[in-house]
């Protein structure tokens, strides 16, 4: 896969070049190019916002700054990735689409967003545009949440997470429920515990333990997530729950 992303804060992306991402790049699974938009800027001062039409606070990218450096960039094959907080909401079944794309173009905004003919523009060329939100909060720009949804996009492309398995049962997976807790050495620790029936090596009873303790903790923190659940998906002892 393919990804750039464009900023007026390149030094931001930097830890794209570590971990995870930073592995899959210099293995070549993953090809990543961060660009200045600053130096699509025409004037001197390399300015690329002004004031909003209609009044208000702040400043607003200037399309024709944001339209060249997407000419340069984005590709038929690419979609448009704008992270803003007025955009659909990003999860786990939006970073598994993404997965699938050939290429991503993240346009970082800054101020008070992109001019937003940038994306009617694109979508009127045929070009895919999400605008995706990681949340509902308010961050300076873009840049930290183009980091959330390419380590959330990176570690689902085959190869880059050494054992897969580890995809299989994590929360926001297929299941619907958070992931159950989890223990490791030493088995007693301050005085609490690690669960006696995962010492057990009874595999059937460890499962039923985890599925359980997942269910459990869905209800109490994830109330939301029950409502959505499909029943199908539930056995007769969830239920009991
Ligand atoms: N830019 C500013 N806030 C944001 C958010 N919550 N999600 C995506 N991009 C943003």
């Amino acid at each position: 896969m393919r990804i750039d992303v464009v900023s007026i804060f390149p030094d931001y992306l930097a830890p794209l070049e570590l971990s995870l991402v930073g592995k899959a790049a210099q293995s070549g699974l993953l090809d990543l190019t961060v660009h200045d938009l600053r130096s699509w800027a025409t004037d001197r001062h390399r300015t690329v916002d002004d004031t909003p039409f209609g009044g208000g606070a702040g400043m607003v990218m200037r399309p024709d700054v944001w339209g060249a450096a997407l000419a340069d960039v984005l590709t038929p094959d690419a979609t448009l990735v704008v992270p803003t907080p007025s955009g659909e909401t990003f999860t786990q079944r939006v970073a598994e689409q993404l997965a699938l794309e050939p290429a991503l173009v993240f346009a970082c905004g800054r101020y008070e967003g992109i001019d937003a003919r940038v994306a009617e523009h694109h979508r009127a060329a045929g070009g895919t545009v999400r605008e995706l939100s990681i949340g509902d909060y308010v961050l300076n720009g873009g840049e930290v949440a183009s980091l959330v949804m390419i380590e959330a996009v990176a570690r689902l492309l085959p190869g880059v997470i050494g054992n897969p398995e580890s995809l299989v049962e994590e929360s926001h997976g297929e299941a619907g429920l958070l992931e159950y807790p989890v223990y490791t050495k030493p088995p007693s620790w301050q005085g609490l515990d690690v669960p006696e029936v995962l010492l057990s090596g009874h595999h059937a009873k460890i499962a039923r333990w985890r599925r359980n303790r997942a269910i459990e903790r869905t209800i109490a923190r994830r109330p939301d997530m029950i409502e959505a659940l499909d029943p199908s998906m539930l056995d007769k002892a969830d239920r009991a729950l």
